[in-house]
């Protein structure tokens, strides 16, 4: 039993990191103590709400950490809850745990949002070895989320498209420079698709292997609907997979981007009515 402080799925603290990106930590011990590098939760913030999957960024003994960036109505729910709220439901870890070994040298990417995913992945690589150079990158300087907490790797790179904080240009051009001057053996790469699937291309032209997470529209995120299916292609014609139990990492080299993104976009009307709601809802959204 847990005393009535420890809640299971309380929020136990919340940090604004950026405009729009929140940080969370939640009180859930099954959740902390079976998490691998790689793996995400499905959230339900209240009992009319929808179920979305979110990474786990971090555990740390019975709490475990997302960080949320407000696209949508779920997104900005979540984002707008305080400390000792508490959620629905969450359930989790899921997904596969992202192939953690020794491989040599890694550049892990991780775009916006995408650098929380990415966060617990370049620290396992470097704790079983692996030399580690991470670029992360956003479009500015509000966005670029976690700069100063990657100092475990052996190189960080920090970019923003506008030079507002570290170097100026995406974090494309600098997977280009470096797949140029070094060699490398693997690739992780996180953040929006279109991101991944340019990223992706560039390891193929340097015929390197690239771990990209897809975040696939998920209802159960356990196997059982197929809403996050996706095709990824082999060398013959292509395969059905299910992001939610099958990934959510793939070689990006293999994955139909095309089909991939049309499927994201497939809700995009209900999306608008449901968000437009909502706004007109809660009113002033400057706190967030
Ligand atoms: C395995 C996995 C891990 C994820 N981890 C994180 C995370 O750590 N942090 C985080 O902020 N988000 C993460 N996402 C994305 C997150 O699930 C979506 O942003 C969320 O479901 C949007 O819900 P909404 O109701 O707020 O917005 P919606 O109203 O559903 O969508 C609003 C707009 O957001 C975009 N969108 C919708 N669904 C997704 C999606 N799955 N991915 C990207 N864009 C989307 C579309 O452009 C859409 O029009 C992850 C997704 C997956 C599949
Ligand atoms: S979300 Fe239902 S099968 Fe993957």
């Amino acid at each position: 039993m847990f005393e009535h402080s420890d809640t299971i799925n309380k929020i136990i603290s919340k940090r604004k990191l950026s405009k729009g990106i929140h940080e969370l930590w939640i009180f859930n011990p099954f959740v902390s103590k079976h998490t691998k590098p790689g793996q995400f939760v499905i959230i339900k913030v209240s009992e009319k709400g929808e179920r979305i999957p979110l990474t786990i960024a971090e555990t740390n003994g019975d709490n475990f950490r997302i960080v949320v960036k407000a696209v949508g109505k779920s997104t900005y729910e979540l984002c707008s809850l305080k400390q000792g709220d508490i959620l629905f439901d969450v359930a989790g870890p899921l997904g596969k745990p992202s192939e953690v070994k020794f491989y040599g040298n890694v550049l892990v990417i991780g775009g916006g949002v995408g650098i929380a995913a990415i966060y617990p992945i370049a620290k396992a690589l470097k704790e079983v070895g692996n030399k580690l150079t991470v670029i992360i990158g956003a479009r500015t300087i509000d966005d670029l989320i976690m700069k100063d907490e990657f100092e475990f790797a052996d190189r960080v790179i920090k970019a923003t498209d506008d030079g507002s904080s570290g170097q100026k240009g995406t974090v494309i051009d600098f997977m280009e420079e470096e797949l140029r001057n070094s060699k490398y053996d693997i690739i992780w790469a996180v953040g929006p698709a279109i991101m991944m699937k340019f990223a992706s291309e560039v390891a193929d032209k340097h015929n390197l292997p690239i771990w990209v997470s897809l975040n696939s529209i998920m209802i159960d995120g356990t196997g059982m609907c197929g809403g996050c299916r996706t095709l990824i292609k082999n060398e013959k014609d292509g395969e059905i997979k299910y992001v939610c139990v099958d990934g959510p990492e793939f070689d990006g080299r293999y994955v139909d981007w095309d089909s991939f993104m049309k499927r994201l976009n497939q809700y995009k009307e209900q999306e608008k009515i449901a968000f437009e709601r909502y706004l007109d809802q809660i009113g002033d959204i400057s706190w967030l």
